[in-house]
């Protein structure tokens, strides 16, 4: 028995070793990426209105693991510079964070725009601008101002049009200086976590239909900045604008056409869901036949899945400039043939149970799973289905539970930055940036404190939340300078 774990130890180890040792390009940008309401603080400063997820979090602390919140979190609202020479030290030429929209919008309508959050994100741009690091900016990172949930935040369709007038806002304010644009971050944990589970805000629990108009909403959201930005800025101001999608590589669990099926499956509930309508228009088809099916079964005289009109496809269909890409892990996949089709529910439609092999983990962070080949196989598929003409890892990470001797995080950056290099390299996908989640270790919604995805490290016991690099963030940087994840490269 024990044997036969160290050689699946070895194997697995093995898989991590065959680190590239070519160069990335010397046009691959290499960045960090935070959020507002993970980092900011100031919750309630300078006329910053309230988000669904400071109601969330004050409403029922046990909502968050030991209770916690973001009204401090790394306390970015005043320490924004420290942030910008954080991200010089490490030599990165790409920031990616996100604009708090009650910061900006308290109640989240263009009534009156908050001109203190304006200076802010000002701030940080022109500072950012100075030191050479390109912003990378996200419109949308699930801090909803709470009067548009009071609305009926994503189940309200009007949600779009108010989210059309503040990414002009957005673009009017920051555009000059701003070229690289994310509309809505993770539409599918957003929709599965808020309105299917609840663990996260505003905590409802709808999962067989709230889910799916959820999704419908955000994607004509992203389309109406889309088109704004298109329409009114982008002749002038050159930039590029993109929803960012989370996905995870999916394996048949046993190599049969049932779990083939159901790998495909998956996919198309989770990256197809919404990168079918961007890419390629309307929902995949396995989602229409199947969610259809099960409703006429249910007693609907609809499918739950919203349909959209043909206006609405041609609408949402090509509203990319380029791929935003969130991965950490891959699941394996077991098909259900013959579920219990039971409440109607997402997970019952998808039929599939994705689960991780007990080997990706590792002791010390036993809830993240690393398959690092993963993430080429992930970027060949995004490439070839969806054909973006260019992708941004938007997000790639790993928790750890905060020390600064982190080689698991090296590890864990090494091999899928090296699975991505041979994606570009021997693939010809055409990876040309990659912000890694996180620059510091962060407020991490429902789980509070207690996973810490930073390179760099915070106190969060000091006042002062003193940042202070761990040994991936010496690592990271780098491999930015020599843009090589090994001692020496080839070329
Ligand atoms: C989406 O747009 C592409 C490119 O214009 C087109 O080929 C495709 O048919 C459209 N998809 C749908 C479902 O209309
Ligand atoms: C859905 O129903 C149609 C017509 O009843 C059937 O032809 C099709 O195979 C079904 N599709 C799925 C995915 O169940
Ligand atoms: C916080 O920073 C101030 C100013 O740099 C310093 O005087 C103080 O000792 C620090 N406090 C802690 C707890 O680190």
């Amino acid at each position: 028995m024990r044997k036969l774990i160290v050689l699946l130890l070895c194997f697995y180890l093995g898989a991590f070793e065959e680190i590239s040792t070519k160069k990335f390009p010397e046009s691959f940008l290499f960045g960090a990426a935070t959020a507002a309401y993970q980092i900011e603080g100031g919750w309630n400063e300078d006329g910053k209105g309230e988000s669904m997820w400071d109601r969330f979090v004050h409403d029922d602390p046990s909502r968050v693991k030991d209770g916690q919140n973001g009204d401090i979190a790394c306390d970015s609202y005043h320490k924004w510079q420290e942030d910008v020479e954080l991200l010089t030290q490490l030599g990165v030429k790409l920031y990616r964070f996100s604009l708090s929209w009650p910061r900006i919008l308290p109640d989240g309508t263009p009534r009156k725009v908050n001109q203190a959050g304006i200076n802010y994100y000002r701030n940080l741009i022109n500072a950012l601008k100075q030191a050479g690091i390109e912003p990378m900016v996200t419109l949308y990172h699930w801090d909803l101002p709470q009067h548009l949930l009071e609305l009926g935040g994503w189940l309200n369709s009007d949600i779009a049009n108010y989210f059309g007038d503040y990414a002009r806002i957005a673009f009017e304010n920051f555009g000059d200086d701003v070229k690289l644009w994310a509309t809505v971050n993770e539409p599918k944990t957003t929709c599965l976590s808020g309105y299917a589970y609840g663990e996260m805000a505003p905590g409802f629990t709808l999962p067989g239909d709230g889910v799916y108009k959820c999704a419908k909403v955000q994607l004509l959201a992203h389309a109406k900045a889309y088109h704004i930005y298109h329409a009114e800025f982008a002749t002038k101001q050159k930039g590029r604008i993109s929803l960012v999608i989370d996905a995870s590589y999916n394996l048949p669990a046993l190599n049969n056409d049932r779990d083939i099926f159901g790998a495909q499956r998956e996919d198309e509930f989770t990256l197809g869901w919404f990168a079918h309508p961007v890419y390629l228009g309307d929902w995949p088809e396995l989602m229409k036949t199947r969610i259809g099916n099960l409703s006429k079964q249910q007693g609907y005289s609809f499918s739950r899945l919203p349909e959209f009109n043909q206006e609405e496809i041609n609408y949402i269909n090509g509203t990319f400039d380029f791929f935003g890409l969130n991965t950490y892990t891959s699941n394996l996949i077991t098909y259900i043939v013959d579920i219990d089709i039971g409440d109607p529910n997402y997970f019952t439609d998808k039929s599939t149970i994705p689960w991780q092999d007990s080997n990706w983990a590792p002791s010390n962070a036993p809830w993240l799973y690393s398959y690092p080949l993963g993430m080429r196989k992930l970027l060949n598929h995004v490439w070839n289905t969806y054909k973006p003409g260019s992708i941004y890892v938007t997000e790639n990470g790993w928790a750890t539970d905060g020390s600064l001797e982190d080689s698991s995080r090296i590890s864990y950056l090494q091999n899928y930055m090296s699975n991505m290099l041979d994606a570009i390299t021997e693939d010809g996908v055409n990876v040309v940036g990659y912000t890694t989640w996180s620059l510091m270790d962060n407020f991490e919604w429902a789980q509070g404190y207690t996973q810490k995805f930073g390179i760099i490290h915070v106190d969060f016991d000091s006042p002062n939340r003193t940042r202070t690099f761990k040994t991936s963030a010496y690592w990271y940087k780098n491999v930015v300078a020599t843009r090589c994840l090994v001692e020496e490269c080839l070329d």
